[in-house]
């Protein structure tokens, strides 16, 4: 339903998600967003957005990055904001902000805007994201109201130290706040064989790419690990280009 807001059209303006401060667009702008622009040559724009404390999550949005560019999109990888003080930091999470230092921080009011799909990485935290992923999504009120991310494509990875310790649950309830911006959401199928090896312990589901950590965060992402996250990559900017054409 559209309401008037602020003298604007705004589909769902009134709702308690849209603060005041958030503009809605008129309907002109809205349609630029939401894909009244064509993609350029069909070279979707694909954002790759990670949130990452010591590596695994990191590496893997390397690979998912390769992977996008690989199937012939325009990756864009950015790092989601820190939460927790850097007082709080250990060595090895100072190592970690080191080696991602070059990667730009999101801005959730703008980089939503005119991409042509999005992949996200969150390391689990009691099964679910991580609170800088969240944090990143909870400021994205404006973009839901306009429909910003409506019909585009949306895939999940993930990291974990434990093997079972809610990597499914992560990547399926980090969908749920994909549905609710209206995103169409992509796994990664078992045409993707790497996630039935059974010759070595690995991650990757159905639902997404994934790694293991380890006890103590001491194993780094394995091969057939970083090929799973390619695939996402390629997987998701294959069905962006679909979408678009
Ligand atoms: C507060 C907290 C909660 C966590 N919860 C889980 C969990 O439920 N299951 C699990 O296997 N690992 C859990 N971990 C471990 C992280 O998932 C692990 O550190 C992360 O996957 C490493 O990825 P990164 O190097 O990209 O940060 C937790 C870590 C923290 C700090």
């Amino acid at each position: 339903m559209r309401r008037k807001f602020q003298g604007r059209t705004c589909a769902r303006a009134t709702r308690s998600q849209t603060s005041p401060e958030i503009e809605c667009k008129s309907e002109k702008e809205r349609e630029n967003v939401i894909g009244g622009e064509k993609m350029k040559e069909n070279k979707p724009k694909i954002l790759v957005l990670f949130y990452s404390m010591y590596g695994h999550t990191f590496r893997m949005a390397k690979a998912v990055v390769e992977g996008v560019r690989e199937a012939g999109g325009q990756p864009i990888l950015k790092q989601v904001a820190e939460l927790v003080p850097e007082k709080f930091w250990s060595e090895d999470v100072k190592k970690t902000k080191e080696l991602m230092k070059d990667v730009p921080v999101a801005d959730p009011r703008e980089d939503l805007k005119g991409i042509d799909g999005i992949i996200i990485g969150t390391p689990t935290r009691f099964g679910n994201m991580c609170a800088q992923m969240r944090n990143f999504w909870d400021q994205t009120g404006g973009d839901w109201a306009i429909g910003t991310l409506v019909g585009k494509p949306a895939a999940v990875f993930t990291s974990s130290n434990t093997q079972h310790g809610g990597q499914e649950t992560t990547i399926v309830s980090t969908h749920i706040t994909l549905l609710h911006q209206g995103c169409v959401l992509v796994g990664l199928p078992y045409s993707f064989t790497e996630q039935m090896t059974v010759d070595e312990i690995s991650g990757g589901s159905p639902y997404g790419a994934s790694t293991i950590a380890g006890p103590m965060g001491e194993r780094m992402p394995s091969a057939n690990e970083l090929k799973m996250a390619k695939d996402l990559g390629k997987h998701l900017t294959t069905i962006a280009k679909r979408l678009a054409s």
